[in-house]
């Protein structure tokens, strides 16, 4: 829908990581809006991905927003470095933070945008004393860790009370949405008031992925 402020952001997590240049170039040739760029630490999330020099190179190769998602404990320890690698938006998640207001302004503070993610178990409201401090918020469709998962469903009515509470404190934070998002959901997602698409799978492992980017951005 053209009225939308839709934006979409493959999650490089689905990547053939061997073609890491080419898979940018594609991305840059591509409608893709942003960059998702998923890092884990083997202790917030039981899996590990890639860390600062890959970010760094990824950088170098696109002119993209590059949006860094840190499933991460400690976030706060590594947040200059991520600026250094080039993240123009840093989102930590909401379960690793017990000092999330300090985190967001430091984040700020480097010259980022700041995310907050929420997991699927977290209610939305516990972002109400700091919607109006954040750029993002980022609501976890998939439990997080892995590409590759079904769309949990209770997800929809998570982004309604987003889009609600954004609405009540006259914020600005962006409302993304990550995990098991393909062409055929990717409509209903946007209908309850989402603006970020990230698609991993469904990108990388279709036929032709610039399509599939662009067929996500019409949705
Ligand atoms: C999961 C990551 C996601 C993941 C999405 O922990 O945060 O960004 O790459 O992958 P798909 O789209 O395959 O669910
Ligand atoms: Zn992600």
């Amino acid at each position: 829908m053209e009225n939308r402020n839709t934006f979409v952001a493959p999650s490089l997590l689905a990547s053939n990581f061997l073609e890491l240049g080419k898979e940018v170039e594609m991305l840059n040739r591509s409608e893709a809006d942003w960059l998702h760029l998923d890092v884990m630490d083997g202790r917030f999330v039981p899996n590990i991905s890639f860390g600062l020099p890959v970010i760094s190179h990824i950088r170098k190769a696109t002119k993209k927003t590059c949006d860094v998602h840190l499933m991460i404990e400690e976030p706060e320890k590594y947040a200059e470095d991520f600026k250094k690698a080039g993240a123009d938006i840093l989102t930590v998640h909401y379960e690793a933070c017990t000092h999330l207001h300090r985190n967001i302004q430091q984040i700020k503070g480097l010259g980022m945008k700041a995310g907050v993610a929420l997991n699927p178990h977290t209610p939305v409201h516990l972002l109400e004393n700091i919607i109006n401090d954040i750029d993002l918020i980022l609501i976890m469709s998939v439990n997080p860790g892995f590409g590759g998962q079904h769309f949990i469903p209770k997800s929809l009515e998570k982004i309604r009370q987003t889009r609600e509470m954004i609405t009540h404190y006259k914020a600005h934070a962006l409302i993304e949405v990550d995990g098991g998002i393909s062409v055929e959901n990717a409509g209903a997602i946007l209908d309850a008031g989402a603006n970020v698409l990230v698609a991993g799978s469904s990108v990388f492992a279709s036929k032709d992925p610039e399509a599939t980017i662009s067929a996500l951005r019409k949705a």
